[in-house]
């Protein structure tokens, strides 16, 4: 048990001001949006919910929606993902297992995939936290694109832009 040196029980909040350099928290209360706009396009029938945007970490949150039909492109990670499965469900060429609703997923690094949704799901969503870098290859692992924390900002920000919300929305998620 603690020491309490100071009138206090177990229900007495912290007294002090929290570190002078901490960041704020972000709070989403509904993560899952009503506002279509707040969803950013990211291929045909795919698109992200920016949750954080970890720029001084490289790394960042997110609700990924793929709607019938969608593929997310094959790609490398070489730093580690984890999933949850809200809706739906997927699964990778590369595996044979299934993300079924209410799964977990770690994905560790050096994890080459493609994400696909089978034909009789009308949607899919998924949170990932998504670490360092995505990177697009082609079959044999060669390199033809990349996405990280930096280029889903600038993804958010053309969009927020484009559909009215401002381009400084995207703020708010950033750390
Ligand atoms: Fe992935």
């Amino acid at each position: 048990m603690p020491v309490e040196t100071q009138e206090a029980d177990a229900r007495t909040p912290y007294q002090l001001p929290f570190p002078k350099d901490a960041q704020e928290e972000i709070v989403i209360p509904k993560a899952i949006p009503e506002d279509e706009r707040i969803w950013v396009p990211q291929a045909e029938n795919i698109a992200f919910r920016p949750l954080c945007l970890n720029r001084s970490q490289g790394y960042w949150m997110n609700l990924l929606r793929v709607r019938k039909s969608g593929v997310l492109s094959r790609h490398r990670h070489p730093q580690a993902v984890h999933g949850y499965v809200i809706k739906g469900r997927w699964h990778y060429l590369e595996h044979d297992w299934m993300a079924e609703e209410g799964g977990y997923v770690f994905e560790a690094p050096g994890e080459t995939h493609t994400l696909v949704v089978p034909e009789d799901v009308d949607e899919m969503i998924t949170l990932f936290q998504v670490n360092g870098v995505m990177l697009y290859v082609d079959p044999w692992g060669k390199t033809q694109g990349f996405e990280d924390v930096f280029t889903k900002i600038d993804m958010c920000r053309a969009h927020y832009e484009k559909v009215g919300l401002g381009a400084d929305f995207v703020d708010q998620f950033i750390r």
